[in-house]
């Protein structure tokens, strides 16, 4: 397993000093504010000799919000409280970048005390918030054009913040059902303007967010998440694969940090890609690609000996072993995962 504990280096701005980095995990532990809180700061810094932290997934602004406590990006105090992480994590030697995050339509009015969510079209999902289970979703407004002119800026400035708050970098959360994997789906995008309709089209606000939190903080310091396999919040339908196949040779023409598949397991396979989405994407985009999604150690390891990705983000074992690295390391036992761990930040 020697190669997870080689350097890499994204770019000339940052080189990595192993390829095992923390996956970002939704934890619900921001204070009312949505500011990071003390014992936040020390989740993280436990991890800081990981290769990489992808934070929790940030929202850049109110009516992103879909969850409980998830933190902010776009006030002051918010900002204030991300210096506290990433000042701790760079103490340790380590690196973090912020996961930014828009849920559209998995958003509820109930969090910010709006009117409506955004989304796409006017299509809801079905069921109930977790952790406020009296809570249904309800029907997105479909977003107009001046919405999604406001959105692209807003993503933009979340960069800046995070630039501002001592991050090392960005990841657009593209991936898992929400708001820019939306635009990218079918079943959640029926527009019949620019942004819908046609793979172009289709990939246009993704890329416009892309393009513009690059030019605002350099690309090398800007990431993408996706789900070009639908899973979860959102229906597959086989003509997705146009619209990654078009963006993905977008993608491969720019120069961005890295790509990072989203996905809970990577041995799931898709009809429409041909199989699993982390052979997709690799036979699609030639640069620096991160693969997740069940994997251990040795599985990891393999994975990247066998080119099928460079670097292995790890999640849920990272909140059961806050010393995993050091435990791979020294060849130690793993604490096994369970979902009882999420009520604590350890
Ligand atoms: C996640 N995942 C996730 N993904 C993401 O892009 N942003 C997020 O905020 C979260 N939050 C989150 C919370 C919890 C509790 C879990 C378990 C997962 C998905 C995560 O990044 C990763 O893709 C999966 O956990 C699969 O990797 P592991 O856990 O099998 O290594």
């Amino acid at each position: 397993m020697d190669n997870l504990f080689q350097p890499y280096v994204l770019n000339d701005t940052l080189t990595l000093q192993n390829r095992i980095l923390m996956a970002p995990l939704t934890r619900s532990m921001a204070d009312a504010e949505l500011v990071p809180t003390q014992a936040m700061v020390d989740y993280y810094a436990r991890r800081a000799d990981t290769g990489l932290i992808i934070s929790e997934a940030i929202i850049i602004r109110p009516d992103g919000q879909g969850y409980p406590n998830t933190p902010g990006l776009f006030t002051a105090a918010q900002i204030a409280g991300w210096r506290a992480v990433t000042d701790t994590v760079h103490a340790k030697g380590g690196k973090i970048f912020a996961q930014l995050w828009h849920t559209g339509r998995v958003a509820h009015p109930f969090f910010f005390g709006g009117e409506y969510t955004l989304a796409p079209s006017a299509i809801g999902i079905n069921g109930t918030v977790p952790r406020q289970r009296e809570l249904n979703y309800t029907v997105p407004k479909a977003a107009t054009t001046a919405d999604i002119a406001d959105l692209v800026r807003d993503y933009s400035q979340a960069a800046a913040n995070a630039i501002e708050a001592g991050f090392d970098g960005v990841e657009i959360h593209g991936a898992n059902g929400y708001l820019l994997d939306q635009f990218l789906h079918y079943s959640s995008n029926q527009r019949q303007d620019e942004y819908g309709e046609t793979p172009e089209n289709m990939a246009r606000f993704p890329l416009a967010v892309v393009d513009a939190i690059s030019q605002r903080i350099g690309a090398d310091r800007t990431a993408l998440r996706l789900s070009p396999g639908a899973y979860f919040n959102i229906e597959p339908d086989a003509r997705d694969r146009q619209v990654f196949d078009y963006l993905l040779a977008q993608l491969e023409q720019r120069q961005l940090a890295y790509l990072h598949l989203g996905i809970f397991d990577d041995s799931m396979t898709f009809d429409y890609l041909g199989g699993q989405a982390s052979a997709y994407l690799r036979s699609h985009y030639s640069k620096t690609l991160v693969g997740v999604g069940g994997y251990t150690p040795h599985s990891g390891s393999q994975a990247i000996a066998e080119h099928k990705f460079d670097l292995l983000a790890i999640g849920r074992p990272l909140i059961a072993n806050p010393d995993y690295i050091a435990r791979v390391k020294a060849g130690l036992p793993l604490e096994p995962y369970s979902d009882d761990m999420l009520s604590t930040l350890v």
